[in-house]
């Protein structure tokens, strides 16, 4: 694409980037998932919402329906490479083409290194990195025939060490890796970014006890936790043609929690 072939629909609703585009999200039943459905919905995509929860996942894309937006929900493991040629076929045979690719479920499971056993550290490689190679391979035809652009959600994880992440740690750092990688392989006509959150209040923060919530707060610039909507923001952001020019990057979503160091 050039300049020339932006695409911001402007109507009473504001600009609408995603007009005539489809988008296929997953982890979207919930969280930042969810919120980037709803805002690329709200820009004009129809959204597929993948996820493996499916009360929620179809809540999110009623909502969107109800709201006047085009999504639909589908059942659907990451990890699994069966899915993402389900996946893809679907999305050909109902649409006739797939703009953007938003690859975002992840696994965590928190212990040292020495404590995890085999199949806990696959499960979270599996979902959190080996589904976006997983996703690239399934749409790269879909992709390239649209001109479109592959979102991949890292994690702050990536850039510092926290305690009982090995596996998450490791998997978000490749996401970057990757994404880099991608872009490199599949450009000029797809661009491919990654996303990477700091703390942002979602369901992964139930588990956390109130002084660590605290800790992580107090560890940031803005003083409280991001909302999943301002990571859609900047999701819908590198997706979009705003971010005609930018590809291979990773995009830091954090409050500053990354840059910020107490001491003096
Ligand atoms: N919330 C944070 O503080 C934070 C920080 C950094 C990065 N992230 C990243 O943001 C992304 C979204 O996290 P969130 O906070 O919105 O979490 P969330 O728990 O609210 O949502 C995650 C969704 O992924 C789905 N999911 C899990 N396993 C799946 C699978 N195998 N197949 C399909 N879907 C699956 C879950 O059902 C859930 O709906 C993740 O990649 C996470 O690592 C979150």
């Amino acid at each position: 694409m050039n300049a020339k072939s932006y695409r911001c629909v402007v109507t009473e609703h504001g600009c609408r980037r995603f007009e005539g585009r489809v988008a296929v999200i997953t982890g979207a039943a919930r969280g930042i998932g969810a919120a980037t459905a709803r805002r690329l919905a709200s820009e004009g995509a129809a959204v597929i919402v993948v996820d493996i929860a499916d009360e929620a996942g179809r809540e999110v894309a009623e909502g969107i329906v109800r709201a006047g937006g085009k999504a639909e929900y589908r059942h659907g493991d990451v990890a699994s490479a069966a899915v993402w040629e389900e996946l893809a076929g679907h999305a050909r045979q109902t649409y006739g083409r797939v703009d953007v690719v938003h690859s975002n479920a992840y696994h965590v499971v928190v212990k040292p290194a020495h404590r995890l056993d085999e199949n806990e550290w696959d499960a979270q490689l599996a979902v959190t990195l080996k589904a976006s190679w997983l996703a690239m391979r399934a749409f790269a035809a879909a992709l390239e025939e649209s001109g479109g652009t592959v979102v991949l959600t890292s994690s702050v994880h990536a850039l510092v060490g926290l305690p009982g992440h090995p596996a998450y740690s490791a998997a978000k750092g490749a996401l970057c890796a990757l994404g880099r990688q991608l872009a490199v392989e599949y450009g000029p006509r797809v661009r491919v970014n990654t996303v990477v959150p700091g703390p942002i209040l979602t369901r992964a923060w139930d588990r956390v006890a109130d002084a660590d919530r605290a800790a992580s707060v107090a560890e940031t610039v803005v003083k409280r936790f991001g909302l999943p909507e301002e990571v859609a923001a900047a999701v819908a952001f590198l997706a979009s043609d705003d971010a005609s020019y930018v590809t291979g990057t990773s995009l830091v979503v954090d409050g500053g929690w990354s840059i910020f160091k107490a001491s003096s």
